[in-house]
């Protein structure tokens, strides 16, 4: 098998990348480890910046976005005696839109099988080869027998724990990772949402989200310690620690009932320089992962693929080879930026169980702060619509 862009993974990053270069005639076969309904069942990221809006239009599959995805102008924050309203709309012009990335991803492959277009799921053992040489390839079982890929570049679009990363030498290779003491609980209800924009709860017991799925559905996190387990929380425990969490209109309005979709996800700081070796380029959880607080996760692999498809155009294209040869520090540059945003919401929202009297006092002082400038709120809001590629 022979392809322009072998791309490693089929998750958003990497059915986004595969969608992109079609537009530009470039040849892609993607390559997946999982069958297509586990991929499709992570329900995670809900909270899409313009430019990934941009280049799901860009890429062909927009439709259904277009058609269910919800408009939000704010977002509320709350805790230590603070709650107020932060008006993107109106101190940025933008706006962020909810659309779960599950129904991101079923649209992508979608389009994908729309256009004939080969993916691969159910690939084991998959190890890119020779990426230092201009003749790299993959191989990989499937199908009961072994494969192999030969390509011009790989994408390596595989998520925190794939294979491609661990391609760069060590001796090149600088991780700089920070893990939070916490997680989230995260569970999804069938009850109508009880907000209308987003709420971001701080409180004496920790942090509290109050999101949606859709129009029809809530989705709700929780601060809990890393040594809970899912299985821990029975579906009234989870209303009642919301409720002690929430501002007093918003756990009065808590729907109740049935929870499903329980998961614990610790929390990371995690960033891999450089982000490309030879022919191999990562794009997305592949080379970083942020504390999910600032909703930026999702949108930030986003980015990434937008510099790699310029960078991979403008080489098919004109044979112009210094896109490639700078993705790595043009998506770094904007990485750091989307860390520390990540980084100061969760300081900003969490209870941390060293915190000392003056932390908290900082905590309290920077949400006072926060809700009486609008200079604060016009940075925080420029950074949750997100920032320019
Ligand atoms: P992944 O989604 O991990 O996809 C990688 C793919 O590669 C997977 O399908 C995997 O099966 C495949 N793969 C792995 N190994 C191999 C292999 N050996 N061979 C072939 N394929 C392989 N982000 C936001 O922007 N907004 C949010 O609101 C938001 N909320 C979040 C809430 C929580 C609780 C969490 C945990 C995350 C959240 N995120 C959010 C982050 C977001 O979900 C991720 O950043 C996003 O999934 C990254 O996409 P990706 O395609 O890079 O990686
Ligand atoms: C969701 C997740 C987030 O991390 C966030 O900041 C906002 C919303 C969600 O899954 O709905």
């Amino acid at each position: 098998m022979r392809t322009q862009v072998a791309i490693v993974g089929g998750g958003p990053a990497g059915l986004l990348l595969a969608q992109l270069l079609h537009t530009q005639g470039i040849e892609t076969i993607v390559l997946e480890r999982y069958e297509r309904d586990e991929v499709l069942s992570r329900a995670r990221a809900a909270v899409l910046e313009r430019g990934l809006v941009d280049l799901l239009h860009e890429a062909g599959a927009s439709t259904s976005l277009d058609e269910n995805g919800l408009v939000h102008e704010g977002i509320r924050l709350s805790g230590n005696g603070q709650d107020f309203r932060i008006d993107l709309k109106a101190l940025t012009g933008g706006a962020v839109t909810i659309y779960g990335q599950e129904n991101i991803t079923a649209d992508l492959y979608a389009a994908r099988d729309a256009l004939g277009l080969t993916t691969l799921h159910g690939c084991s053992g998959m190890k890119p080869r020779d990426i230092d040489s201009d003749q790299p390839f993959l191989t990989f079982l499937h199908g009961g027998k072994m494969n192999r890929l030969d390509c011009d570049f790989i994408a390596g679009c595989d998520g925190v724990h794939g294979p491609c990363r661990k391609e760069v030498p060590d001796d090149a290779a600088q991780v700089v990772e920070q893990t939070f003491p916490f997680g989230w609980l995260g569970v999804k209800s069938d009850a109508a949402p009880v907000v209308d924009e987003l709420l971001y709860a701080g409180s004496d017991r920790g942090f509290a989200l109050c999101s949606l799925k859709d129009a029809a559905r809530g989705r709700y996190y929780l601060q809990v310690p890393l040594s809970d387990a899912p299985e821990d929380w029975e579906d009234d425990d989870i209303w009642e620690e919301l409720a002690r969490r929430l501002p007093q209109d918003v756990a009065d309005a808590l729907p109740g009932g049935g929870l499903s979709g329980r998961y614990i996800a610790p929390l990371r700081s995690f960033v891999s320089n450089p982000m490309q070796w030879g022919r191999m380029f990562l794009c997305g959880d592949a080379a970083h992962i942020v504390p999910p607080t600032g909703a930026k996760g999702l949108n930030t692999a986003a980015s990434d693929v937008q510099y790699l498809y310029h960078a991979l155009t403008g080489y098919y294209r004109k044979g112009d080879e210094a896109g490639l040869a700078a993705y790595s520090n043009t998506a770094l540059a904007r990485i750091w930026k989307t860390q520390r945003f990540s980084w100061s919401m969760t300081k900003l929202l969490h209870r941390f169980p060293d915190q000392s009297v003056f932390d908290l006092q900082m905590q309290r002082a920077e949400l006072a702060y926060l809700a009486g400038s609008e200079a604060a709120q016009t940075v925080l809001a420029e950074n949750y619509v997100g920032l320019p590629y």
